[in-house]
């Protein structure tokens, strides 16, 4: 039944793109085109608290309730329906999966109608596979709550790698010899939607680690470069700092203080 209903809202959202397209014009940043059910009415939110409370009783706290759009004269253009579509068709229906409402945990492109920029980052050559199906903006942000950025709670570093741990263990798991790089977050290496270099690196080359380790030269020996006090003056002839079968274990290792392997 859940299927049935992919094709009529791969249709809803490629209307509602071309309203976005019009409105880009007008709009930096910001756009605001809702998502589409055709023959719906906006209710607004209240509307959808009979049945779904638990996440009225949330939303309030995320930003996106905040949200004041410059020229918010449509209904819908906040609110639970700025994400979901008119609501009227589904309430009438007495509500249900699949029943006259934009699921945008399914539909990515109800977030890039607003996000263009991030709608760009998934298509850079390496990138979290959101467009392809396989996961979704819901796996890293929670779209009705306070923490958007998931999960709540806990230390900044926890916060901000928590996400991420749920798939990627080998990086995230405690190391006796810790990479203090990771507190800041894995973001300080990767960009989370996509890039243009491999492995979502920020940087390419030795430069992604030099701007934290910066290469000194030592007093009384002209041409030599020393990175935390190690002769590294002809170590980045050979590759990058985790390619040049130097620090390979870049997130931590168990064994090896310089994270070698
Ligand atoms: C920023 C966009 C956004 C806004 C605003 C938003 N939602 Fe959602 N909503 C989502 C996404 C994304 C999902 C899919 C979540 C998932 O797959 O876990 C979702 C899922 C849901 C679901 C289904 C939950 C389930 O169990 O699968 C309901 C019900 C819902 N939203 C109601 C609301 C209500 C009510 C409001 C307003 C108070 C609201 N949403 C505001 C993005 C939004
Ligand atoms: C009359 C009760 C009722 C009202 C009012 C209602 N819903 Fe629902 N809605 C449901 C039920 C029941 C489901 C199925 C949820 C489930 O099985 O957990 C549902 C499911 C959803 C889903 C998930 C759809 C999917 O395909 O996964 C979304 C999103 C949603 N509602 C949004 C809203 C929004 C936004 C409003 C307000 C405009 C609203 N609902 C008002 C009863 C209602
Ligand atoms: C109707 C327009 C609109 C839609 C649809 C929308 N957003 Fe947003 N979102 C905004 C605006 C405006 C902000 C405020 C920050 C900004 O200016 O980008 C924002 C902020 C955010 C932030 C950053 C919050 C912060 O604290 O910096 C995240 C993450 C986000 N949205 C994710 C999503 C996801 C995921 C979806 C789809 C489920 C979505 N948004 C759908 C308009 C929208
Ligand atoms: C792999 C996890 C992941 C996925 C999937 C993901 N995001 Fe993000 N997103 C992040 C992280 C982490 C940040 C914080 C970036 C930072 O601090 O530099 C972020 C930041 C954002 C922001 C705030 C502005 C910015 O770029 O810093 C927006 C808006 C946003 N994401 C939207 C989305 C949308 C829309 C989707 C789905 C199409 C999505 N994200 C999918 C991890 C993810
Ligand atoms: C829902 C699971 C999931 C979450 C959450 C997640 N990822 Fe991923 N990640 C993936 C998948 C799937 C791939 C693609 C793997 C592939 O193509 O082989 C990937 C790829 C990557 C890659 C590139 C790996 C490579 O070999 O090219 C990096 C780096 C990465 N993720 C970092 C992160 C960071 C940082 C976060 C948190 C902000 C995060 N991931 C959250 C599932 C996830
Ligand atoms: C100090 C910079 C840095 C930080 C911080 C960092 N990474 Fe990485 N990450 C790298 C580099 C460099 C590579 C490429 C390693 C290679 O090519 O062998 C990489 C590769 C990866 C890969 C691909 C698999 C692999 O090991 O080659 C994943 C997945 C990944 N990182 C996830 C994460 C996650 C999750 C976090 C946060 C807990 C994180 N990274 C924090 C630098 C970093
Ligand atoms: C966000 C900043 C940041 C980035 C980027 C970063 N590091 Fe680090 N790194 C640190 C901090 C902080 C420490 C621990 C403090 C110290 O000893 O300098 C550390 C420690 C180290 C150590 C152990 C050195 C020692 O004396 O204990 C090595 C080796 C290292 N980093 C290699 C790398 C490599 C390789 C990269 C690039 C892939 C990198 N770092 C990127 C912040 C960073």
């Amino acid at each position: 039944m859940k299927r049935a209903i992919v094709p009529l809202l791969l249709l809803l959202i490629a209307t509602g793109t071309v309203v976005l397209l019009n409105s880009c014009a007008t709009f930096t940043g910001t756009v605001i085109a809702p998502p589409k059910v055709e023959g719906a009415k906006y209710v607004g939110d209240k509307a959808c608290n009979d049945c779904h409370d638990k996440i009225t009783r949330v939303f309030p706290s995320s930003p996106h309730a905040r949200l004041r759009l410059t020229d918010a004269q449509m209904p819908g253009q906040q609110g639970c329906e700025s994400c979901h579509g008119p609501g009227s068709k589904h309430i009438a229906a007495g509500g249900g999966r699949g029943k006259f409402i934009v699921n945008p945990g399914k539909q990515p492109e109800t977030c890039f109608q607003c996000h263009l920029s991030q709608n760009a980052q998934f298509h850079l050559p390496q990138h979290h596979p959101v467009l392809e199906g396989k996961m979704s903006c819901v796996d890293c942000h929670d779209p009705h709550g306070q923490d958007i950025m998931k999960p709540r709670g806990g230390l900044a570093m926890a916060r901000v790698n928590e996400s991420c741990s749920n798939c990627h263990r080998e990086q995230t798991k405690p190391h006796v010899f810790e990479h203090a790089a990771l507190r800041e977050g894995c973001t300080a290496c990767h960009s989370p939607h996509g890039s243009v270099n491999q492995k979502l690196l920020t940087i390419r080359d030795s430069n992604l680690c030099l701007r934290c380790h910066a290469q000194t030269p030592k007093p009384g020996t002209p041409g030599t470069l020393y990175i935390g006090n190690i002769n590294h003056t002809t170590y980045l002839h050979y590759g990058t700092c985790w390619t040049a079968g130097c620090h390979s274990a870049v997130h931590g290792s168990n064994v090896q203080p310089y994270y070698f392997y």
